[in-house]
């Protein structure tokens, strides 16, 4: 059935689970998943690193790390619609191809479709740079500092179909000081994701089913 929640296999030392990272930007999401990787016996392991466009300078940790990091921008098609599908149809080709298990976006600025979600629901999460539900969308912390947030954080969560809507898995938060600027907060922030997020997959990886349960939404 379209849109049925389906957990990943658990993964082992001996046979961890396989993941994809998707980034769009400079991956330093993706430098600390892969960090904790090497640092241990671990239930996942990183076969697979995408991007949306070939520039995006996170493709180079992956590399470094041995990993298949390929680039994959926007095909050249008029239709957004249609360049959209033919997008994602190129990506599901690689992670295919790469017998991927479970996607971890790690700031991919890109909006999923429905069938792509629906194709990898429950195991597909995503890092967020604000304690959800609270600041969703592209300009976290642009909208916690406006909105005068004492304490802000981060969230991983499942992907639905919404924008930063899905099922909530854990969160971190951190404090916000007076004077910061965006990129203050965005610096602070980023130190605690990369602290929880390869903890959360590593812990989703060994126990799929531990992490319902823990919803805040
Ligand atoms: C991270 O802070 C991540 O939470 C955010 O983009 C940054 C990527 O940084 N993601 C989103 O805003 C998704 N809506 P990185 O490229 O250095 O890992």
């Amino acid at each position: 059935m379209e849109g049925s929640f389906v957990l990943p296999r658990k993964g082992s030392i001996s046979d961890p689970l396989r993941i994809a990272v998707l980034i769009s930007g400079g991956g330093s999401g993706l430098a600390s998943i892969i960090a904790h990787e090497k640092s241990g016996s671990r239930f996942f392991r990183t076969v697979l690193v995408l991007a949306d466009s070939n520039e995006a300078g996170g493709l180079k940790h992956g590399e470094m790390a041995g990993v298949e990091s390929v680039g994959v921008p926007l095909p050249d098609i008029e239709s957004k619609r249609e360049q959209r599908l033919f997008h994602e149809k190129l990506i599901q080709t690689f992670l295919e191809r790469r017998d991927v298990e479970f996607i971890a976006l790690a700031g991919y600025m890109r909006i999923l479709t429905p069938g792509f979600v629906a194709k990898w629901n429950g195991r597909l999460v995503n890092i967020h740079p604000s304690l959800l539900p609270k600041y969703p969308g592209a300009h976290a912390h642009r909208d916690a500092l406006a909105d005068g947030a004492m304490i802000s954080g981060c969230t991983v969560h499942f992907v639905d179909e919404g924008v930063d809507t899905g099922r909530i898995i854990d969160q971190a938060e951190v404090p916000v000081l007076s004077g910061d600027r965006i990129e203050d907060l965005q610096e602070r922030v980023k130190n605690a994701e990369h602290k929880l997020y390869p903890r959360v997959i590593d812990g989703l990886a060994m126990n799929p089913s531990s992490f319902l349960g823990r919803s805040g939404n």
